[in-house]
């Protein structure tokens, strides 16, 4: 059943079929050797072309890494956040005020899903090259490797109005974190690790002038923000550059702990960012992490796979191409 899901077109089926299908799909377990027999250099496709990319701009590795989050927390990983809009009334993910502007790497999704579709036609989903690209990007740029477990089902639908309320907000304090992130059944410590994604990447200025210039709209900078720290975020992020890019944490090109060292030395740039440490769990781990880096390395493989299981909530099938739900060049 599993392993010729993806190929299934929903017009051969009754809907009274198409729903045992899917239900038994959405409970279907993922496995490190779905590919092995219809598509077994999909893996090494996929690292070639990452490491090619990451290559030629590291940066890259943030952007192809961050995908696959959008797309799990948004109706699971289903590869929602690939689909463009094909009617201009509605508005797809990656067009939603959170994503528009801010995710990258579509075009280079793009082309790993055409070489992959010149080697083994009709195969490997989109949702489970972006599993693959988030663990080949880290590891490209000094994170851990993990396996990764794959058979995921694209879905067809991809709304901009589901995105808020799903992903989690750069203001959003520790509760409202944790209550997102339960939400997709992550725990508060899958949330602390995962947040260790902000180890690589750039983020816009704008999402932190509230801390910089206007702190509790008391027209002052966040006095919990180390001083020489905001000296330097003002001169690179004056108040006219919102649209300009700071670097997540002091070492954006290298996925380490230090973004967990930030954090404990008044470094932190996002509001979410800072709140780790007003709860006890997010400050014994950052401290963890810190002394013990390479606990945090494994750690965020380990909570990576367990965000690649939130299960798609309306699973569909294969697509040609990734950002289209019918087939088409
Ligand atoms: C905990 C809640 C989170 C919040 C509130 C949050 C918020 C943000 C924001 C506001 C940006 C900058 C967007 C921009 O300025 O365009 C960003 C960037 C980024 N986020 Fe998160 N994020 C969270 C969790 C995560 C997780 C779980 C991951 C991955 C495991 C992740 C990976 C990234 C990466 C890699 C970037 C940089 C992207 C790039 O350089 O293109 N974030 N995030
Ligand atoms: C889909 O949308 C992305 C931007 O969201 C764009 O870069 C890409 O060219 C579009 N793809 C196609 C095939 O139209
Ligand atoms: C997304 O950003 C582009 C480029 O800035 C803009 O033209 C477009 O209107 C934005 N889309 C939405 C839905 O805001
Ligand atoms: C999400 O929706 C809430 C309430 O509907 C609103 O306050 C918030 O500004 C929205 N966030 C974004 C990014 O649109
Ligand atoms: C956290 O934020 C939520 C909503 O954004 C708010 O209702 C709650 O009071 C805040 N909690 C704390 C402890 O500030
Ligand atoms: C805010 O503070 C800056 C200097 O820190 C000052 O130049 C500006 O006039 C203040 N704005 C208001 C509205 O008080
Ligand atoms: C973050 O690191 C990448 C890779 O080294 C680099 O291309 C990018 O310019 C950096 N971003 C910022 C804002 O420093």
């Amino acid at each position: 059943m599993a392993s010729d899901g993806p190929n299934m077109q929903r017009t051969t089926f009754t809907s009274v079929l198409f729903f045992v299908f899917v239900a038994v799909a959405a409970e279907a377990q993922l496995s490190t050797s779905y590919y092995d027999s219809t598509c077994p250099q999909a893996a090494s496709i996929v690292q070639a072309k990452v490491d090619a990319f990451v290559e030629s701009d590291r940066g890259l590795a943030a952007a192809l890494m961050r995908l696959h989050f959008h797309d799990c927390f948004v109706r699971g990983c289903d590869g929602s956040v690939l689909l463009n809009s094909t009617d201009s009334n509605i508005l797809t993910e990656k067009s939603a005020l959170l994503n528009n502007n801010s995710l990258r790497g579509f075009e280079q999704i793009d082309e790993i899903k055409m070489e992959l579709e010149c080697a083994c036609p009709g195969v490997v989903s989109c949702a489970d090259i972006l599993a693959l690209v988030a663990r080949d990007a880290t590891v490209k740029v000094g994170g851990w490797s993990w396996p990764v477990f794959l058979g995921r089902i694209d879905g067809a639908g991809s709304f901009a109005d589901e995105v808020n309320g799903s992903l989690p907000e750069r203001r959003d304090n520790f509760t409202k974190l944790v209550e997102t992130f339960a939400k997709v059944g992550l725990d508060a410590k899958d949330m602390i690790i995962l947040s260790g994604g902000h180890s690589i990447g750039q983020v816009h200025c704008g999402a932190f002038f509230e801390r910089l210039y206007n702190f509790q709209g008391l027209n002052i900078t966040d006095p919990s923000m180390d001083p020489e720290f905001a000296v330097m975020l003002k001169a690179q992020c004056p108040p006219t550059r919102p649209f300009d890019f700071m670097a997540l944490d002091a070492t954006n090109g290298t996925f380490d702990s230090t973004y967990y060292l930030d954090l404990l030395t008044n470094k932190g740039l996002l509001e979410s960012d800072v709140a780790l440490l007003s709860d006890p769990l997010g400050v014994e781990y950052a401290i963890k992490a810190v002394q013990d880096p390479n606990t945090f390395l494994f750690e965020f493989g380990m909570a990576m796979i367990k965000m690649g299981n939130i299960p798609a909530s309306d699973p569909y099938g294969w697509r040609k191409h990734c950002a289209f739900t019918e087939p088409k060049f």
